[in-house]
């Protein structure tokens, strides 16, 4: 498994930021409140943000493409989003009973995403796909999970595996094993996971052919935006659909980054693929503690009468649905324009960057989608799964972000780059001009 690392501490521009993290580690665990955000270069502390723009506490200002790891469809304090917060903050914060907000974010939700014939709510990404894999246990009376390498879903025992793990430790690409990614995780928890290779048909159809008949579910990011942003290629999602209906398996889309994204109804209306069940966070609370498991009504109608247990004190609370509800309706203005332009926009920002670099003699492969792509330094082929991905020059990436940053463009620490609908053009040719400087920079 590949730790953080922590990133070198550089110039005099970031000093308080560096003086706030030394404060820090002295009260708050490891310094961070989340371990991978010690990947950014420096120790940046954030003060202040607006719209598609954050500050730090040096005072120096970034165009934000991380927005808080995708979480911000909106950017920052969008005005709805402010005053539906600021309507509920003089209402009940929490019932812990039914209320009107629950059924009315989640009409909305089913209206949106083809598979939602029913919504659940739940507070993080992790604890909505612990949902879903239980969920689609129960309903099918078996044990086995089928992910792919370098795909995400979540923190706990269960599911992190074969994520960021080197190739020694993910085994042989043709009987590869469920790597566990954490001291102190269960180890049994790989037995229950068999995985497979992102836009490898075959290494998908010997895993059914050998334990088809005990395979729960499949559950996939629809495009591997965790490692690389890597789009899956044609056919892969409608094998995947005919797979699982074949051998009686259940299709889990992993939406919690590609929903309300890539397009209005997630990934599954993009590629016209329908799950039997999908997750979603990040985008659909527009910056508070929201998730959701969407489905086949009667899978989802487990949890109430079903046997399958499922609990959360906060989940349903009005403070996120009302925030929930807000950005899903902005979202949904002009049905979808601005997400459409959001699209449009990063698609150019993905082509500039391209040429940038092929003018400036960079080595650089954009793949992903205009509202999340991923940059890579190498002068292979396109990745086409996680392990192509482990060819990347890293050690590029580290110095073009440490100076991307220099030059205001605040990525994430994985080459990342999430665009909203609050970047415009202004910020599209802002960050061009200084991606052609950081790469003349780099040569
Ligand atoms: C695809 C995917 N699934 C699950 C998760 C876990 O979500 P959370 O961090 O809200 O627990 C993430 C988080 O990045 C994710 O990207």
């Amino acid at each position: 498994m590949q730790t953080p690392e922590t990133s070198t501490v550089t110039t005099s521009r970031y000093t308080t930021s560096h003086t706030l993290f030394e404060r820090s580690k002295k009260a708050l665990a490891g310094g961070i409140s989340s371990p991978v955000r010690l990947l950014f270069p420096e120790r940046l502390f954030l003060r202040e943000a607006l719209g598609p723009r954050v500050w730090d506490v040096d005072g120096n200002e970034y165009i934000d493409y991380a927005l808080a790891w995708g979480v911000l469809i909106l950017g920052h304090c969008h005005p709805r989003l402010v005053e539906a917060l600021r309507r509920q903050a003089e209402r009940p914060q929490i019932y812990g009973a039914q209320h009107e907000l629950e059924y009315e974010a989640a009409e909305r939700v089913q209206r949106l995403v083809p598979c939602a014939e029913r919504v659940a709510f739940t507070s993080s990404g992790t604890e909505a796909v612990q949902l879903a894999l239980r969920l689609a246990r129960a309903f099918t009376g078996r044990n086995l999970i089928l992910k792919f390498e370098g795909h995400f879903h979540g923190w706990v025992d269960s599911v992190l595996l074969s994520h960021h793990n080197t190739s020694e430790e993910l085994g042989p690409v043709e009987e590869p094993r469920a790597a566990l990614c954490s001291k102190g995780q269960v180890p049994n928890a790989s037995e229950n996971v068999i995985t497979a290779q992102w836009n490898d048909l075959l290494s998908v159809q010997r895993v059914f052919a050998k334990h088809g008949s005990s395979i729960a579910a499949v559950i996939a990011e629809p495009v591997l935006v965790n490692s690389g942003a890597i789009m899956p290629e044609p056919g892969l999602l409608e094998a995947l659909r005919r797979l699982t209906q074949d051998y009686g398996s259940l299709l889990i889309f992993d939406e919690i980054i590609t929903g309300f994204r890539i397009a209005l109804g997630g990934a599954q209306s993009f590629f016209g693929i329908t799950p039997d069940l999908a997750t979603f966070g990040k985008a659909i609370g527009g910056g508070v503690a929201l998730s959701s498991v969407v489905g086949r009504k009667e899978i989802m109608e487990q949890i109430a009468g079903g046997g399958v247990a499922f609990g959360g004190s906060y989940n349903g609370n009005p403070v996120s649905l009302a925030v929930a509800m807000a950005t899903l309706d902005e979202l949904a203005r002009d049905g979808g324009a601005g997400l459409r332009q959001a699209n449009a926009l990063g698609s150019q920002l993905m082509e500039g960057l391209r040429s940038a670099a092929k003018d400036t003699g960079i080595p650089l492969l954009i793949t992903g989608f205009g509202t999340a792509f991923s940059m890579h330094f190498t002068t292979r082929p396109q990745p086409r799964s996680y392990r192509d991905t482990l060819h990347d020059d890293k050690v590029a990436l580290a110095t073009f972000l440490r100076l991307a940053l220099e030059e205001g463009l605040l990525l994430l620490p994985d080459g990342r780059i999430y665009v909203s609908p609050v970047h415009t053009e202004r910020e599209l040719h802002e960050t061009l001009r200084a991606a052609r400087t950081v790469f003349q920079r780099m040569r």
